[in-house]
């Protein structure tokens, strides 16, 4: 389950933005972003949501512990471009041909696919710098 090979790539994905992105939080980028992140690590509770369900899927073991690929693509890359319309429907509906499962079944993922998005999102934007969020206090 889980494999090693992601390690080298761990050190090289996560701190890559050296000037903040402009759509680093939520509050006060017009309200585009659908997380809040504070100092990289510190997130909103739906954005938590959405890191716990990406745990308890195990969506690391193809898309990597950092989301940065491995058997299924890069989700820092997918999610630049994907709208969230296709995100929701590739995660529950899947790509059964092409080895991405359906995440219908799992309750936990439908009732915070929202929240997934927004985690998955704000790792993409780097806005979230490491993979392993806690709760803004
Ligand atoms: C068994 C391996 C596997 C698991 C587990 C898995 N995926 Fe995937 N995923 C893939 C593969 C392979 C693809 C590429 C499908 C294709 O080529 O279109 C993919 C594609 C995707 C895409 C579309 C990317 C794009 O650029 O179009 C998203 C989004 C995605 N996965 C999210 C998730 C999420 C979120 C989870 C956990 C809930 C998850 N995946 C679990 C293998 C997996």
């Amino acid at each position: 389950m889980a494999t090693a090979p992601a390690a080298s790539a761990v050190a090289a994905t996560p701190a890559a933005p050296a000037t903040p992105a402009p759509s680093a939080k939520s509050a006060g980028a017009g309200g585009a972003a659908p997380y809040t992140v504070e100092g990289g690590t510190k997130v909103d509770p739906a954005t938590m949501e959405g890191f716990r369900t990406w745990r308890a899927a195990a969506c690391d073991r193809c898309h990597g512990a950092n989301q940065e690929g491995m058997v299924g693509p890069s989700l820092i890359a997918s999610l630049k471009t994907l709208s969230k319309q296709d995100f929701t429907t590739t995660v529950l509906e899947g790509r059964l041909a092409k080895g991405m499962p359906t995440f219908k079944t799992s309750p936990q993922v439908v009732a915070h696919i929202d929240d997934l998005y927004a985690y998955l999102k704000g790792r993409s934007d780097g806005a979230i710098t490491a993979a392993k969020v806690s709760p803004i206090q």
